[in-house]
């Protein structure tokens, strides 16, 4: 039998509580009915205070996230929109990542927003970001606005079926098979 899909969430939300972890939370939920899930979460809020000049610190709870961000099998990079984009905060933990620690890995986008009409932010704000690190970022990305959220927890039908729509069209990205591939060195 292989080893659970090790899935981490990266919520970009520097509030407690937190829509988009609370998204985060219910995809890996759903994940976890099709396939075995170990699953962690890096909050960048829980960070804040460990930026400065611990970067180089082995010890340090940032170094201990970039680890845990590195591992992983499948990587949920979800933030709110701000300003049209991921938070500040999100881009920061991601800048902080080895050039080399996504290559290859799915990467599931996923953002929350004050109403629908950023909903393209992903595709032109978050795709691109992790094309640079040569990810495999997900075909269908998740985006959900709040009102479809109730007391921190997803209640709208759309956002439902869109979580379905996604994880189906991960699945092929994330079987055994997939993953040994991955791993093969690029010629
Ligand atoms: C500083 C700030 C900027 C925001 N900018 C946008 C925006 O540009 N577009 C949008 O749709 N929502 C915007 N929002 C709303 C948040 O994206 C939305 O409420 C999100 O679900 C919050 O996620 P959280 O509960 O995980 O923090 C903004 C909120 C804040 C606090």
């Amino acid at each position: 039998m292989s080893a659970p899909l090790n899935v981490v969430v990266l919520n970009g939300s520097p509030s407690f509580p937190s829509k988009t972890a609370a998204l985060g939370q219910e995809i890996v939920t759903r994940l976890a009915a099709h396939v075995p899930v170990a699953a962690s979460t890096v909050n960048v809020a829980e960070l804040v205070p460990f930026f400065g000049d611990t970067y180089g610190d082995p010890r340090s709870p940032v170094a201990a996230a970039l680890e845990t961000i590195a591992a992983a099998d499948l990587l949920i990079a979800a933030s709110p929109i701000y300003k049209g984009s991921y938070t500040g905060l999100f881009k920061h933990v991601v800048d902080l990542l080895s050039p080399s620690a996504l290559l290859g890995k799915p990467v599931l986008l996923v953002a929350t927003g004050g109403s629908e009409r950023h909903t393209l932010a992903l595709e032109h704000q978050f795709r691109p970001l992790f094309g640079f690190f040569q990810a495999d970022t997900l075909p269908v990305t998740i985006y959900g606005h709040d009102s479809e959220f109730t007391d921190y927890q997803v209640t709208g039908e759309g956002l439902d079926s869109r979580i379905d729509k996604a994880i189906a069209r991960a699945l092929p990205f994330l079987s055994a098979d997939a993953r040994e591939a991955t791993l093969l060195p690029v010629i």
